[in-house]
């Protein structure tokens, strides 16, 4: 791969990251990257959703050392790792940017267009956390389409230890590396390679799985309660698949299912319709405090 610096930087040592987004799948990769000592700018479209996120990786900064998995002193700086803004032009200097915004093709391609405006350095990766956009998409946005790839990760991010690499035709093999030696090595996750397919390797099984039990709730078939119930107790699952769908948001996997028919025309990735009247009726799960079930207390904000 071309560069023009007179000496490349290895794998790993990424130190600057700029996360777009600051719903939960960004906060949470800010909260890893912070605890694993990289500098950290996380932007938001308003202020009010900036101040949002900084709240939500606090407080799960919080449950981390009232469970006694970080010290407060570890809190404390990793607090201190991170920045807000609302102005992507200030990832003018990042080495890594990881997209984490909702799940919208238009949304995505206007953030890698800007991007690739703004971030100077040439060995720069550009990563998206998306679900089911292929990436292709995103890195066709860009005059260089070789740094992007896609880094898809799982709720909750500081819990799930996977980290899902999607490269397209045209991903740099440099690139691939140093972004799974970033997963692995700083923030001490566990990488799965996958070809730039909608869904990727989990939720091409995952979806059709969570849509499965949506459509068996509609019918009738059994209760949400029992078809949780059995796949917890008969499977030994840490959720069932409504409490799960709940939990990832409901806007989020019609979004998803959306982007998987458009790629594959199957019909077990089509949304069914008792998914399309919940996210109508604004029932997006836990963040909005109701879904297949009732949660106490909507967060902050409703953004996914
Ligand atoms: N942040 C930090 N830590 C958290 C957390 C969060 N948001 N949520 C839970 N934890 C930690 C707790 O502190 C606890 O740690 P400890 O055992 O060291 O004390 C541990 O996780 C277990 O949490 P709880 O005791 O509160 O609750 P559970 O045991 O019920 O676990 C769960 C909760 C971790 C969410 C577990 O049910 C689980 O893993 N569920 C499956 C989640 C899953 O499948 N996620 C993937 C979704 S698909 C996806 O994200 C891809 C996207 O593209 C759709």
């Amino acid at each position: 791969m071309p560069t023009t610096r007179e000496v490349a930087p290895g794998p790993g040592s990424i130190t600057r990251v700029g996360v777009v987004g600051a719903g939960r799948m960004g906060a949470g990769i800010a909260e890893v990257c912070a605890r694993a000592h990289v500098d950290v700018l996380v932007w938001e479209s308003t202020r009010d959703l900036a101040e949002a996120g900084r709240s939500r990786i606090l407080s799960s900064l919080d449950r981390g050392v009232s469970s006694g998995k970080i010290t407060r002193r570890e809190r404390d700086q990793a607090a201190l790792r991170l920045r807000f803004t609302t102005d992507l032009g200030d990832f003018v200097d990042r080495q890594l940017v990881i997209e984490a915004i909702v799940e919208d093709e238009a949304a995505k391609t206007a953030v890698f267009r800007e991007l690739d405006r703004v971030v100077t350095d040439p060995e720069a990766v550009l990563a998206s956390n998306t679900s089911s956009i292929p990436i292709m998409k995103l890195g066709s946005c860009t005059a260089r389409p070789e740094r992007v790839i896609g880094m898809h990760f799982f709720n909750p991010v500081p819990v799930l230890p996977l980290v899902e690499l999607v490269s397209t035709l045209e991903t740099g093999r440099s690139v691939r590396e140093r972004a799974e030696a970033f997963a692995e090595q700083v923030l001490g996750k566990q990488v799965v390679h996958s070809a730039d397919r909608s869904g990727a390797v989990v939720n091409a099984l995952l979806v059709p799985y969570l849509l499965s039990a949506i459509r068996m709730a509609e019918s009738g078939f059994a209760t949400p309660e029992d078809i949780d119930k059995a796949m917890v107790l008969g499977c030994a699952h840490p959720m069932g698949p409504l409490s799960l769908a709940d939990l990832v948001g409901l806007d989020t996997i019609k979004a998803i299912a959306e982007s998987m028919y458009t790629e594959f025309r199957e019909p077990l990735y089509a949304p069914p319709p008792l998914l399309l009247r919940m996210v109508e009726a604004g029932r997006l799960g836990e963040k909005s405090g109701h879904g297949f079930y009732r949660y106490d207390i909507p967060r902050a904000t409703v953004r996914a």
